[in-house]
């Protein structure tokens, strides 16, 4: 188990670019095993969540080689995969098992899946009811949890699914078993998730339609058996990973960072927003579109925060970024409120529970409810040496990581390789730009 400790850190000053976008890169992947001919990937994130999407489109009988900095996938067309004899270890990446449930529910052979302590313990039936409707069979573990068998259809029903959470997972699961499914399958959301499923499919030449519904809803239609056309991702910067850069830009004082080429997605864009509405200085340069994606250099400066209420339509949209922003709420001046927050009790870690009990470890003064987190304020001066453990939770790991960077007294992080799944050169960045982190053993 690696340990990371962090200490006092200097101002951060410079200009870095984060790995690329983890959700960009697993769909490049996978969709790019879809397509006729050869897809290109280049920025693709190389972290260990990605890296075991990669190894089951192999096992599933896709070929993917590395040419100097580029990822070429020969795609096999829709519906072209064979049977994998091994079991799929999807690791920690709930992403990844659950998108991958979709790809091979529609192929006509059994797949198993399995994954790590914390995977192992995350909600399927999510994926497992959808998929069901379209008649395909899914045998899983107690409770609807991995390891599961996905016994693949091949003669799969068209579905709308009235999903009842706001989840690109669920919906690019059903899209992606729609992709080889006869007619238009469809899934309504009660708020948009972030699109890059869509706008990636639409690229290779599907056909797939928004339409808005009432009450901020939407449904997204796919028509079945495409012709995806190979492609070339150009992988952008993670916001999810930018947003801890950010994070500790605005809390070190005299720090000035710019991040090159974030993905800033409207979908993706939440926590920039709150930490704007907290008065943070943060501008955009150089915007671009990529593949469909808005592309921004972001700079951010020191800055006093002040806590906010987190508007409720915004939480899909900044839906990973809750364990930095409660690290930054624990510094403004007054209270920030995060309500229906819910789905982060099923994430890597259960983000509400673990982020209360470590803030509160530091004395921060933190209300935790159901589906909500209200973090005030707390006296930093009280603080003495604390240990979290990461909870095989990146962003809990690298959130308590960014925390220490602001104390007298020093933070060390447990388990921090789960780092690896997301932002694997983190440290090396963080210290490159002035951070005081140390990797223990
Ligand atoms: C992701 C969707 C989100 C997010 C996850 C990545 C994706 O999960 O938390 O880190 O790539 O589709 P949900 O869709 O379950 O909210």
């Amino acid at each position: 188990m690696t340990s990371i400790i962090s200490k006092k850190s200097s101002a951060l000053s410079g200009e870095i670019k984060v790995p690329g976008d983890k959700s960009i890169s697993h769909r490049s992947l996978i969709f790019g095993a879809l397509g006729v001919g050869t897809s290109r990937i280049t920025g693709l994130l190389e972290g260990e969540d990605v890296l075991n999407t990669k190894k089951a489109l192999q096992q599933l009988g896709v070929k993917i080689e590395k040419v100097s900095d580029e990822y070429l996938v020969e795609g096999l067309g829709v519906g072209g995969l064979q049977k994998s004899e091994k079991t799929l270890d999807m690791g920690n990446s709930g992403t990844g098992i659950r998108l991958m449930m979709g790809l091979v529910a529609s192929h006509s052979f059994e797949t198993t899946f399995t994954g790590d302590d914390s995977l192992r313990k995350r909600p399927m039936n999510r994926i497992i009811v959808p998929l069901s409707q379209m008649g395909v069979e899914i045998t899983a573990s107690e409770g609807g949890r991995a390891p599961l068998t996905v016994h693949g259809e091949s003669d799969p029903m068209p579905i709308t699914y009235e999903s009842p959470v706001a989840s690109a997972q669920i919906k690019s699961a059903v899209l992606l078993a729609g992709l080889n499914t006869p007619g238009v399958t469809s899934v309504v959301e009660p708020r948009p998730s972030r699109d890059h499923s869509e706008n990636m499919l639409r690229s290779m030449g599907a056909e797939i339609k928004t339409t808005s519904l009432e009450k901020g809803a939407q449904k997204i239609s796919l028509k079945g058996f495409p012709d995806l056309k190979a492609a070339h991702f150009n992988v952008p910067g993670d916001p999810s990973s930018a947003a801890f850069i950010t994070a500790a830009a605005l809390l070190v004082p005299g720090s000035d960072v710019v991040i090159k080429n974030v993905c800033m997605n409207p979908l993706r864009s939440g926590f920039f927003e709150c930490v704007q509405d907290m008065g943070g200085d943060i501008s955009y340069a150089n915007e671009a579109t990529q593949n469909g994606e808005l592309i921004v250099d972001v700079h951010v400066k020191h800055s006093q925060l002040k806590g906010i209420t987190v508007p409720t339509n915004r939480v899909p949209n900044m839906i990973d970024e809750f364990p930095i922003l409660s690290v930054l709420a624990s510094f403004a001046d007054g209270a920030t409120e995060m309500h229906d927050i819910g789905e982060l009790r099923v994430k890597e870690s259960d983000r509400i529970g673990v982020m209360a009990k470590g803030l509160k470890s530091f004395g921060v003064n933190v209300e935790e409810g159901k589906d909500f987190l209200i973090v005030k304020g707390f006296d930093k001066k009280s603080v003495s040496d604390v240990t979290i453990n990461s909870s095989h939770d990146h962003r809990i790991a690298m959130s308590f990581l960014v925390m220490g960077g602001m104390l007298d007294h020093s933070v060390k992080v447990t388990g921090a390789e789960t780092i690896m799944t997301s932002f694997p050169n983190f440290v090396e960045l963080m210290n490159g730009l002035g951070a005081n982190l140390e990797i223990t053993t």
